[in-house]
């Protein structure tokens, strides 16, 4: 009698588990079960944003049937872009990485407003295959405007913070842009 009783039990025991484990897709854990620890990076580089020539970086991919807003580049105008990353201003300094993904012009006031889709990534040095996510307005006709960080790949998994951006070089004749970054991010 006793036998049966422990056997029922112990299948039952077995039963329940086999049951938890096919039934959730889910689990819970403690931050601190991980042992991560939360560091501060700083990043300093430029992009290249070139619209003229046979190679531009930036290109239009769409644009409403209006005119409002911006002479240059209206509201409503979608660039896609895979902008070169630097080290330094010019074009013949060490390219680290490029930013993909897309800008909206934003405002349909006259100065330029844009909102920042992309994803910069680094090809080179300790970040090389990681990269961080900016999805964030960035008010151009500003010096130094700030940009947000939402988050990141590789060694900038769970990334956020912010970026200090500033035009070092503007061709108003074809949209040419260098603009320096100053990144700031908390990251594991
Ligand atoms: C823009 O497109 C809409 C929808 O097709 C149309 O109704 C409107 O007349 C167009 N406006 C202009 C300025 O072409
Ligand atoms: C970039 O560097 C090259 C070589 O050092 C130099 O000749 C050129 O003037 C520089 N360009 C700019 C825009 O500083
Ligand atoms: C556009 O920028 C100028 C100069 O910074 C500023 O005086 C003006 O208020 C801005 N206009 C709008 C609609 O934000
Ligand atoms: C980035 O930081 C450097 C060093 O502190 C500073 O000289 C530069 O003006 C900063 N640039 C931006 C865009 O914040």
């Amino acid at each position: 009698m006793e036998k049966k009783s422990i056997l029922l039990g112990l299948g039952l025991f077995l039963c329940s588990i086999t049951i938890q484990v096919n039934s959730e897709y889910h689990s819970e854990r403690s931050i601190h079960s991980l042992h991560l620890k939360e560091k501060v990076t700083r990043l300093h580089f430029y992009i290249f944003d070139i619209l003229s020539g046979n190679k531009p970086t930036a290109v239009e991919v769409a644009h409403p049937n209006i005119t409002v807003g911006p002479k240059a580049t209206p509201f409503g105008h979608v660039y896609a872009i895979d902008d070169p990353l630097r080290e330094g201003p010019n074009e013949s300094s060490k390219l680290i990485g490029n930013a993909q993904g897309l800008y909206l012009s934003s405002s349909q006031s006259e100065n330029l407003t844009i909102v920042m889709y992309a994803d910069f990534g680094f090809t080179t040095g300790k970040f090389k295959g990681s990269s961080i996510s900016v999805f964030s307005r960035n008010p151009v006709s500003e010096p130094i405007r700030e940009l947000a960080v939402v988050g990141g790949r590789g060694k900038f998994r769970l990334a956020r913070g912010f970026a200090q951006v500033k035009t070092h070089f503007f061709d108003y004749k074809n949209g040419d842009a260098i603009l320096e970054y100053n990144v700031t991010l908390l990251h594991y």
